[in-house]
C-alpha cells in the first residue's frame, strides 16, 4: 500500500485531558435532578480529549463524523448577536471564531493524522467514519485514512456534497463542492438503506410509466423511493435561516441527519470531536442517539449547548481541566426571585441563560434555560421555577463571557457578589 509521508510523521501516545464535570442541562427541566445523561460536550483539544476517553470507549462509537479545518489558511469570524438585518452586514457584530491557518502543510497533516489515528482507535468494529474536507486536503486525507484503516478497512464511499454560493473566483470554475470520505473497519458495518431513501425524480416516473422496456425490463420499485446517489445537493447554511447560529462553517442538520440516519441506530453512540456549533450533536439528539461532541473554542461549545437545550436529550458538560472557563462575577447582574420564577435585570446583552434551583457548589444542574431567539434577537428574561436554599444563576453574553450568581439563601432579590 503506497503510504503518505510528511516532515515530522510520527504517531506517539497523545496524554489524555483530566476532564471536569462542571454541569448537566436538563433541557425544559426534563428528567431533573435524576435522569441520565444521554450526551457528552466537552471543551478541550479533541487530541487529549479523544485519549482521556479511550478507556470507556474504545472500539465502542458507532457513528464518528469528523469536519476539521480544511487547511484554508484562513481566519473564520463568527457573527453574534442575532436578529440583525442580513441585508446590512456592515451592522453585523463579529467576533473569533476558528483559525485555521497553519505553519506549512506538513504541520497540518500531523494535527490530522494523530486525531484520526484515535478516531479509528475508538470506531466501533461495525462503525463508519466520515471525514468532511474540500479540495484542499481530501487527496491527502484518503491515503491517511487507507493507511490507517489498513488492509481490513473498507472505503465505503467518497461523498460530494454540493451547494450554491457566491463567489469572486473568475479564472476557475467556482469552487461549490465539499468531499466526504466514509471508511469502516470491516464489511459488517451499519447502513440503513431504508432509513435514507428518497423519492425518484418525477421524470423517471414518468419514463417508467410509460414504457414497460424502460430501464431493460426491470421496474424499481417506485413508490419506495431509491438510495441516494454518492452525490448530494443541501444547501448551505446561509440560506436557511431557521437552523443558523452564526457559527462559522456550520452544516446543514440535512446532511448530518442523512449521514445519522444511515450509519447508525438509536441507542448507538454519535461523536463529532470538532463539533462547532454543534450540529451533529443536535441531529443525533433529535434522532435517539447518544452522542459526544468536544470542541476546542469556548464560543464553539456555548453555541452547542444553546441548540442542544432546544433538544430532548439530558447532557453533561465537560472541560479539559488545562482549560477551565472562567466565570466572571458582575455587580451588573441582578435576579428577582418569586415563589415560581427568577427574574433577570442587566444591562449586559445575554445570549443565554439558564437557573440551577439547588445548587451544590460543584456541578451545575440546569433546570430551565433561556436563550436569545435567532431571528426576532429577543430574550425571555422571567423562567419559571422553584428556588430552594441554595441556587444559582448562569448566564453568557452575545460576546461569550460567562457569568455565574450564585443566590445564597431564599431573597426577594440577589445582586451580583
Ligand atoms: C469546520 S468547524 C466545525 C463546524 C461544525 N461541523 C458545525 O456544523 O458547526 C471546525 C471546528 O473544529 C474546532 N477545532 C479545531 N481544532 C480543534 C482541536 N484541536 N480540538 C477540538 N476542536 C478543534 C474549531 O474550533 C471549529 O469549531
Amino acid at each position: 500500500m503506497p503510504l503518505l509521508n510528511w516532515k515530522g510523521k510520527t504517531l506517539s501516545p497523545p496524554a489524555p485531558a483530566a476532564l471536569v464535570q462542571d454541569a448537566f442541562l436538563y433541557p425544559g427541566g426534563l428528567g431533573y435532578p435524576d435522569a441520565p445523561s444521554q450526551g457528552r460536550l466537552i471543551l478541550g483539544d479533541n487530541l487529549a480529549v479523544m485519549s482521556a476517553l479511550l478507556p470507556e470507549y474504545e472500539g465502542r462509537i458507532e457513528l464518528i463524523y469528523a469536519d476539521p479545518p480544511f487547511f484554508t489558511n484562513r481566519k473564520f469570524s463568527a457573527r453574534i448577536g442575532r436578529g440583525e438585518d442580513s441585508r446590512k452586514p456592515e451592522e453585523w457584530q463579529l467576533a473569533e471564531g476558528y483559525g485555521d491557518s497553519w505553519q506549512d502543510l506538513d504541520s497540518y497533516l500531523q494535527f490530522l493524522y494523530e486525531r484520526l489515528a484515535l478516531m479509528v482507535r475508538l470506531l466501533a468494529p461495525n462503525g463508519t467514519l466520515y471525514l468532511h474536507l474540500d479540495w484542499h486536503a481530501d487527496a491527502y486525507a484518503r491515503l491517511i485514512l487507507d493507511e490507517l484503516f489498513g488492509s481490513g478497512g473498507v472505503f465505503i464511499n467518497e461523498i460530494i456534497w454540493t451547494y450554491h454560493g457566491p463567489s469572486p473566483i473568475k479564472t476557475a470554475f467556482n469552487r461549490k463542492h465539499d468531499t466526504i470520505l466514509v471508511y469502516a473497519k470491516g464489511r459488517d458495518y451499519t447502513f440503513n438503506t431504508d432509513a435514507v431513501r428518497e423519492p425518484y425524480n418525477p421524470n423517471t416516473i414518468a419514463t417508467f410509466k410509460s414504457s414497460r422496456k424502460a430501464g431493460f425490463g426491470k421496474i424499481p420499485n417506485l413508490a419506495r423511493g431509491k438510495v441516494p446517489e454518492d452525490w448530494w445537493y443541501f444547501p448551505v447554511v446561509a440560506r436557511l435561516h431557521g437552523e443558523r447560529t452564526g457559527y462559522p462553517t456550520q452544516k446543514p442538520e440535512a446532511l448530518l441527519k442523512r449521514i445519522i440516519l444511515a450509519s447508525s441506530n438509536e441507542g448507538d453512540t454519535v461523536a463529532d470531536f470538532f463539533c462547532g456549533s454543534g450540529t451533529t450533536a443536535r441531529v443525533a439528539a433529535c434522532h435517539g442517539r447518544k452522542f459526544i461532541t468536544s470542541d476546542i473554542s469556548v464560543r464553539a461549545v456555548h453555541t452547542a449547548r444553546s441548540r442542544l437545550a432546544e433538544t430532548e436529550r439530558v447532557f453533561s458538560l465537560e472541560h479539559d481541566s488545562v482549560l477551565t472557563p472562567v466565570m466572571a462575577e458582575s455587580k451588573k447582574i441582578r435576579v428577582h426571585v418569586s415563589a415560581d420564577s427568577v427574574r433577570l435585570e442587566t444591562p449586559l446583552k445575554v445570549d443565554f441563560w439558564e437557573v440551577d434551583p439547588d445548587w451544590d457548589g460543584h456541578v451545575f444542574k440546569s433546570a430551565v434555560q433561556a436563550q436569545r431567539h435567532t431571528r426576532s434577537g429577543e430574550l425571555p428574561l422571567e423562567l419559571k421555577i422553584k428556588i430552594g436554599r441554595k441556587a444559582s444563576v448562569r448566564l453568557v453574553t452575545i460576546q461569550g463571557k460567562e457569568y455565574q450568581l450564585n443566590i445564597q439563601a431564599v431573597a426577594n432579590t440577589a445582586n451580583g457578589l
